[in-house]
């Protein structure tokens, strides 16, 4: 399998080869993602919802993406790795969306960054991308922006809102994004802008006229449980096994099933009868000094442990300690 790149992605869309993504936030997430061909892993910054347990989006810092998008880079070997800039990291100015960008790059080594929005956020997506970050534009329903749309709703339905995104994936395909992401679009309108565009368009909740499809993990498994958008399949229960799993796993350490003798690790019987010597002794090491008594031979058997290993012990013949142990082990 060869690296996805940004110019893999755009030989899939001029092949008409469909391309997928997925969501990870971790590095073991990201490792079996990459190991099943998946072409792209995006580090939303619904890590906020997923991962953080945030409402919105609104709250993730850059730091929390550098923290989790270094994790999936690690993991991705061959999927192409995008992070989110989260909200505030590049709308303030282009200055800020260059050195944010810049940033997560440096230091997560991801292979290119993704924002929200359109016509107004296209000098930042021309500067980033001058800089040599590529960048995979979002519009539609950005979530950034759920205060000012009053919630979670479909986009575009409208003359004037169809307009407005056509002409917005247009601007942001001349302003330099290698690909643009179509969330919660109406299918028709989403396959009019993927036929309008040269760029390959990713969609989510935007029909399977896009050319590539996007899925939170998190959603697919069935594993977040807070709220399912309707456009989610799940491809797998993993919520409920993962359930089910945590319970059996309380039900054996409380019947004591777990761990059974394969979980545990071995200790020398003789390293465990010298131990149990210093023990009862009250010392912290196994005096070797004074006389050997070769005959204080002995399976010691105690209340908290079988121990088989005969002694061949060194004691001093006349303390207390030594006479204790003896009646011990006789
Ligand atoms: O944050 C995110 O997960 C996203 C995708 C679902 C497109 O932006």
């Amino acid at each position: 399998i060869m690296k996805n790149t940004v110019t893999t992605f755009q030989a899939m869309k001029d092949k008409g080869e469909k391309i997928s993504m997925l969501t990870a936030y971790d590095y073991s997430t990201a490792k079996l993602e990459d190991a099943a061909g998946i072409n792209g892993i995006l580090v939303g910054d619904s890590l906020g919802n997923v991962v953080l347990g945030y409402d919105t989006t609104i709250p993730v810092t850059v730091e929390d993406m550098i923290h989790h998008g270094a994790a999936v880079a690690r993991g991705a070997k061959n999927s192409l790795v995008v992070v989110d800039m989260p909200f505030l990291s590049y709308q303030t100015s282009v200055y800020d969306a260059v050195v944010n960008a810049g940033k997560i790059m440096k230091e997560t080594q991801c292979d290119c960054v993704k924002l929200e929005g359109g016509k107004s956020v296209c000098p930042q997506i021309k500067a980033i991308t001058d800089a040599s970050i590529p960048v995979m534009a979002h519009l539609g329903l950005t979530p950034q922006s759920v205060n000012a749309f009053g919630g979670f709703k479909v986009q575009g339905k409208t003359v004037e809102a169809a307009q407005q995104l056509i002409e917005d994936a247009k601007a942001v395909e001349e302003a330099g994004a290698f690909a643009v992401v179509l969330e919660c679009v109406p299918a028709k309108l989403a396959r009019k802008v993927t036929e309008a565009l040269h760029i390959p368009t990713i969609g989510i909740g935007a029909g399977e006229g896009c050319d590539g499809q996007f899925l939170v993990y998190a959603d697919m498994l069935s594993m977040f449980s807070d709220f399912t958008p309707k456009f989610v399949r799940s491809f797998a229960n993993v919520g409920e096994i993962m359930s089910q799993a945590f319970k059996d796993y309380d039900a054996a350490v409380k019947d004591s099933s777990f761990p059974a003798q394969e979980h545990t690790f071995k200790i020398a019987d003789e390293v465990l009868d010298k131990l149990y010597y210093c023990w009862i002794n009250k010392s912290d090491i196994f005096d070797l000094k004074i006389v050997l008594v070769w005959d204080a031979r002995a399976c010691l058997k105690n209340h908290s442990s079988n121990l088989h290993t005969p002694i061949c012990g060194i004691f001093c013949l006349h303390s207390v300690a030594v006479a204790h142990y003896a009646a011990l082990i006789q």
